[in-house]
C-alpha cells in the first residue's frame, strides 16, 4: 500500500517569483535571486523582461537580474507573450504602463478568456491609452506614459494581482497614489517592497480593510532576494499525507505569509493534525517546516469572507472534503470562475464523475465525503487545462490506484514543474 512519507523541500512561490523578477527589473543594478520558481507562468515573466530590455541570464542555481532603474524598460520589439500567466499579464502590464512605451499583450486560449478590464479601468482613468479585444480581453494594446495621473483608487474586487499592477505603475509617477483594498489580498509586493526599502505607507481602515499609499517615484537599491518556497504547491502534499492512511512528511522552508495559508486553518479545523514551525525570516517572508500526518477528518462550513485567503486552495481542500466525515460547504467561490478554468465547474464535474455526492448552487459547493467509493472502472479527469485541476486529481488518484485517468497533465508545470518528482520521492509502500 502506498503512503507519504519523507522530508522534501518545496519549490519557490509562483506570487514571490513574479514579484522578485519585476523588482529586480527596477532596481539600479544587480540582483541574485535564488530559489525562483523556473515554472512556465514565471518564465513568461522572465522572458518578457528580456524583452523589455532587461538583461538576465542564470549563474548555477541564481537568476541575476541586471535592473534598469523604475521607468527603464525599453520599446519591446514583439508582441509580450503571457502564455497561461494571468500575474504576468496584470503585473507587467500594470509595470509598462507609466513607461513611454507601446506594448502589445497576448495569452494563450485559457488567458484570452480571463478579464483584464479589472485592471485597465484603473489604468485607462490614470491616462494610459489601453485598447482591448471585446472591451475585456487579450489581446490588448497599452501605450503607457511617465505623466499618468497619480490617484486614489478603490479596490472594487479583491484581487492581490490589480493591486500589485497598480503600486507597480506608481513607483515611476511623481506624487501620490493611494489604494484602497476593501477586502485585504495577499501581501507579497508589500513585503518585498519593506524588504527592498521602498517607502510606502499602510494604514488599517478596519479589520478587513487596508489603505496604501506611495509616493513617487522610486529608486529601488539592488538587493538580493531569496524566494520562499510555495504554500500552495505544499497544500497538494498537506492534503495527500492528511488522506493517505500511515502517511506522515515534512515539507521545509514553506512561506508562513497568513494570506498564503488559511487552508491550513481549514484544514486543521477539519481534524488536520499539522504543526508549523517558524524557522527563520528570508527576504521580507517569514518562512518554516511543516509536519503533517494521516487524519480522520470531518466536514466544515468555509465561509465566504476567507475566499481571497484561499483561492488558489479550493481545488485541493475539495479533496479533502471528499474524504472527509459529512458535509463541507464552500461558499462565496465567485471569483473562482475567472480562474485559469471555471474552478467551481471544475471540481463539481471531476468530483461528480468520481462519484461523490457534490452540490453547487450559485457559488456555493457542498461535497459530502465518504471513504467508500470504490473504482471498479477508470474515470477521465478533465482537467481544463488548469494546473492546480490536475495536481488535485492527481492527489486523489493515490487513494484509486491510478484508475482516474487525468486528461492534461503537462499544465502542471505552469506552476509545479517539479510535482511528480516531489511526489516520487514521498512516495513509499508498506
Ligand atoms: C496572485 C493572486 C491571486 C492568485 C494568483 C496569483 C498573485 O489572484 O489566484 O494565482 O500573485 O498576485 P488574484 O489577483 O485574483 O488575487
Amino acid at each position: 500500500m502506498l503512503k507519504l512519507k519523507g522530508s522534501i523541500k518545496i519549490s519557490g512561490d509562483k506570487s514571490i517569483s513574479h514579484r522578485a523578477l519585476i523588482f529586480a527589473s527596477l532596481s539600479t543594478g544587480r540582483v541574485t535571486i535564488s530559489n525562483l520558481l523556473e515554472s512556465d507562468d514565471v518564465l513568461r515573466t522572465l522572458n518578457i523582461l528580456k524583452e523589455l530590455g532587461i538583461k538576465i541570464i542564470k549563474k548555477e542555481n541564481k537568476w541575476i537580474v541586471f535592473g534598469n532603474g523604475t521607468g527603464g524598460y525599453f520599446q519591446p520589439s514583439q508582441v509580450l507573450n503571457c502564455g497561461n500567466s494571468g500575474t504576468t499579464s496584470r503585473l507587467i502590464m500594470g509595470a509598462v504602463s507609466s513607461n513611454p512605451i507601446s506594448c502589445t499583450f497576448i495569452g494563450d486560449k485559457s488567458l484570452s478568456k480571463r478579464s483584464m478590464s479589472r485592471l485597465s479601468t484603473y489604468l485607462e482613468r490614470m491616462g494610459a491609452e489601453i485598447t482591448l479585444t471585446n472591451k475585456d480581453f487579450l489581446p490588448l494594446y497599452i501605450t503607457g506614459n511617465t505623466n499618468l495621473l497619480p490617484m486614489e483608487h478603490i479596490m472594487q474586487k479583491a484581487s492581490a494581482q490589480v493591486k500589485t499592477a497598480l503600486i507597480l505603475s506608481a513607483l515611476n509617477l511623481r506624487g501620490k497614489t493611494k489604494i484602497i483594498e476593501k477586502k485585504n489580498t495577499r501581501d507579497h509586493t508589500e513585503r518585498l517592497m519593506k524588504y527592498l526599502k521602498i517607502k510606502y505607507k499602510k494604514k488599517i481602515l478596519n479589520t478587513n480593510s487596508t489603505s496604501i499609499e506611495l509616493n513617487g517615484p522610486y529608486e529601488i537599491k539592488p538587493k538580493n532576494i531569496s524566494v520562499a518556497s510555495d504554500p500552495s504547491s505544499a497544500a497538494f502534499f498537506i492534503v495527500g499525507a492528511l488522506i493517505i492512511p500511515k502517511s506522515n512528511i515534512t515539507l521545509k522552508n514553506i512561506a508562513l505569509n497568513k494570506t498564503r495559508i488559511a487552508f491550513i486553518d481549514v484544514l486543521k479545523k477539519m481534524g488536520g493534525k499539522i504543526r508549523i514551525k517558524k524557522t527563520k525570516t528570508i527576504s521580507g517572508e517569514e518562512v518554516g517546516d511543516i509536519k503533517v500526518s494521516y487524519s480522520l477528518l470531518h466536514g466544515v462550513k468555509i465561509e465566504s469572507k476567507y475566499s481571497p485567503y484561499l483561492i488558489d486552495e479550493y481545488p485541493i481542500l475539495s479533496i479533502a472534503a471528499s474524504q472527509a466525515r459529512g458535509f463541507t460547504i464552500m461558499e462565496g467561490l465567485s471569483e473562482l470562475r475567472h480562474k485559469e478554468s471555471d474552478r467551481i465547474k471544475s471540481i463539481t464535474i471531476n468530483l461528480s464523475k468520481v462519484g461523490f455526492n457534490v452540490i453547487q448552487k450559485k457559488d456555493n459547493i457542498k461535497i459530502e465525503g465518504t471513504k467508500r467509493i470504490e473504482l471498479k472502472y477508470q474515470k477521465k479527469i478533465k482537467t481544463y487545462g488548469d494546473h492546480r485541476i490536475a495536481m488535485s486529481f492527481s492527489i486523489l488518484n493515490l487513494l484509486y490506484k491510478d484508475k482516474l485517468i487525468i486528461d492534461d497533465e503537462s499544465c502542471i508545470s505552469i506552476s509545479y514543474p517539479d510535482f511528480k518528482k516531489h511526489l516520487k520521492k514521498l512516495s513509499a509502500f508498506y
